[in-house]
């Protein structure tokens, strides 16, 4: 959600931006700006569009220093004037975040005789630095940025500065350290390969870095010390190879992020866990867009295996609820990023109202990690694609680990449930392998709506597939408990339409059964995606496709029945001439609320 980079050191800025903010383009791709200071003067270049749309316009420029941004637009549409970086009396400002207070700070700047350029929110941060400068730079973003209520990670430059100031307020800014370079950047993965360690910036911290050195303050301009760590990301990571897409890569790459995580999980302090846990008598599972759908599969195993009550609620809603919570109830708040602001909000409300907080995330160093009481990682490896895939799979052993801990605390067996996960890398490597859907996809992508159902487990996948398609086709559609088809979405169904039945728990095929011949006996079609050997055949006569997977435990089939429907999404992108890495309006990492 907008990502800002910035530069400092003996190589060529230009190069170094122009290379990490190809990295950073997840995180949004409405347009792209870079500001290198060549000497005295400040060289700047902004495009609507893609970052690859700079390249023409910066070459050849030379520099020392240099900030970037890609940009996710909230205030004013994509285009060359709403890029950042925005300028005002030699001082140039990227940032991330959504300044709240923007129109009464910029009525105030306009009374006082100033003018704006764009329709940003970001554009009166360089007119305050600019009001309060007194030739001291770092003293001016001082009381420039006590002005701003909201979200922010900026990167400052001003022409008679040698270096890069960096600000951080509940948006992320992470530093690099190179060898005689530095870096400041919204996620290591942009800096990977260029910066061998890392620190992450705390709210209200301002960096100030120079060719020579970096120096953090707080907001009252005390010196700070933070602890640098390795920076694990590797360029290795955002290499395509083979694939003609991430969201590709990422969905051949779930084997390993299952068992990565799976091994992970088995390193956490075990006791540590149980202890925290114990006396838990309710849990609330949060979280958005596909994490949100692994919290609505976790709930159904805190029901079934620890008996407790639980709540799955989108981070977007629960915060916004009187929902009862206290020191007993655990509040698990999953995010892929760790960094998305509606999840962070429920983890701080959560911990303020006293429930015990656990974050489930593939960020180590994410903001989430530093308010939760206790992580649980998942180790997907960075994501690239915009639409989560093997974050989602990964995310569900993490789950399946803590339900596992949490059912020994309430007196079951943690090992004989952690390990019923020991076989799904190889049963996801073994379902990826079989895949043949191509001819399917080629009728998906005819279709003018696609609905998806399931019952059980089966529901939160088909709301999980209907996501997908949604967001990388642009394929209307709706992803719903079979049950509810009767109740409002048979409506919609006639020849056009095609529906996709989720069917892993043998239990409930006989009634998904009955669901399917209600869409066809209305002209719709259907594929049907079934584990279950009995009813392929019974499928066969009624379905217009089945997709047969691998038998596996019904607890966790939700990992295996997922692996279909993204694929269906990947291809139908694809034959829509659709970019599935880069969905229209979204981005990855949705740090504004
Ligand atoms: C965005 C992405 C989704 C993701 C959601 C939550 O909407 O497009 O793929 O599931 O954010 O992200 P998080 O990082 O919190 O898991």
């Amino acid at each position: 959600m907008c990502g800002i980079i910035a530069y400092a050191g003996k190589n060529n800025a230009t190069d170094c931006i122009y290379e990490g903010l190809k990295n950073l383009e997840y995180r949004g791709y409405d347009s792209a700006g870079i500001a290198v200071k060549r000497g005295d003067d400040i060289f700047v270049c902004k495009r609507e569009g893609r970052v690859k749309n700079l390249e023409e316009g910066i070459n050849g420029v030379r520099g020392r220093f240099a900030i970037g941004h890609t940009r996710w637009a909230t205030h004013g549409k994509p285009s060359d004037r709403n890029a950042h970086p925005h300028f005002v009396g030699g001082f140039y400002v990227v940032h991330n975040g959504i300044i709240e207070n923007y129109a009464e700070l910029k009525a105030e700047l306009l009374a006082e005789g100033r003018s704006f350029f764009s329709e940003t929110d970001s554009e009166v941060i360089p007119h305050l630095i600019n009001k309060y400068y007194e030739g001291d730079l770092l003293c001016a973003v001082a009381l420039a940025v006590r002005r701003l209520k909201g979200s922010y990670a900026l990167c400052i430059m001003h022409e008679n500065f040698s270096g890069v100031i960096a600000v951080c307020n509940k948006s992320p800014a992470i530093l690099g350290y190179g060898k005689g370079e530095y870096f400041v950047c919204s996620d290591a993965p942009a800096i990977a390969d260029m910066a061998e360690e890392i620190c992450v910036l705390c709210d209200g911290d301002i960096a100030v870095i120079t060719e020579k050195s970096v120096k953090i303050y707080n907001d009252r301009l005390e010196l700070q010390v933070r602890e640098r760590v390795a920076n694990f990301a590797s360029k290795a990571s955002l290499d395509l190879g083979d694939c003609p897409h991430y969201m590709l890569k990422e969905i051949k790459e779930i084997p390993t992020a299952v068992q990565n995580t799976i091994t992970a999980c088995e390193a956490v302090d075990l006791q540590k866990l149980s202890a925290f846990l114990q006396g838990v008598d309710k849990v609330v599972l949060t979280g958005c867009g596909t994490a949100f759908h692994t919290c609505l599969i976790a709930k159904d195993w805190v029901e079934e295996f620890c008996s407790l009550c639980a709540v799955a609620e989108t981070a977007g809603e629960w915060r916004y609820k009187k929902s009862p919570v206290n020191e007993k109830t655990l509040v698990v708040a999953v995010s892929q990023s760790g960094e998305t602001a509606d999840t962070l909000e429920a983890a701080r409300l959560a911990k303020k109202y006293g429930a015990r907080v656990i974050a489930i995330t593939n960020v180590g160093y994410s903001a989430i990690t530093r308010i939760a009481d206790f992580t649980i990682p998942v180790v997907a490896g960075a994501e690239i694609c915009v639409a989560a895939t093997k974050s989602y799979c990964a995310q569900l052993i993490s789950l399946w680990f803590l339900i596992a801990v949490l059912a020994k605390v309430n007196a079951s067996t943690y090992e004989q449930l952690f390990k019923r996960a020991y076989t799904m890398p190889q049963l996801c490597e073994k379902t990826i392998n079989g895949l043949s859907l191509d001819a399917l996809c080629e009728k998906i992508k005819e279709a003018s709506g696609v609905y998806f159902i399931g019952r059980g487990l089966d529901c939160a996948v088909a709301k999980e597939g209907s996501l997908k398609l949604k967001e990388v086709s642009l394929k209307p559609g709706e992803g719903y408990a079979s049950g509810e088809l009767k109740h409002g979405t048979l409506a919609l169904i006639d020849k056009s339409t095609y529906s996709v039945a989720v069917m892993s728990d043998e239990n409930l095929c006989e009634k998904n059964l009955s669901a399917i011949k209600q869409i066809t006996a209305r002209g719709g079609k259907v594929a049907a995606v079934c584990s279950c050997k009995e009813y392929i055949k019974k499928l066969l006569s009624v379905c217009d496709f089945v997709i047969s997977i691998p038998k596996c435990d019904r607890a966790l089939s939700p990992i295996i029945s997922v692996l279909p429907l993204q694929y269906i999404a990947y291809k139908v992108a694809v034959l829509c001439g659709c970019d599935p890495d880069k969905p229209r309006n979204l981005a990855k990492s949705v740090t504004v609320e």
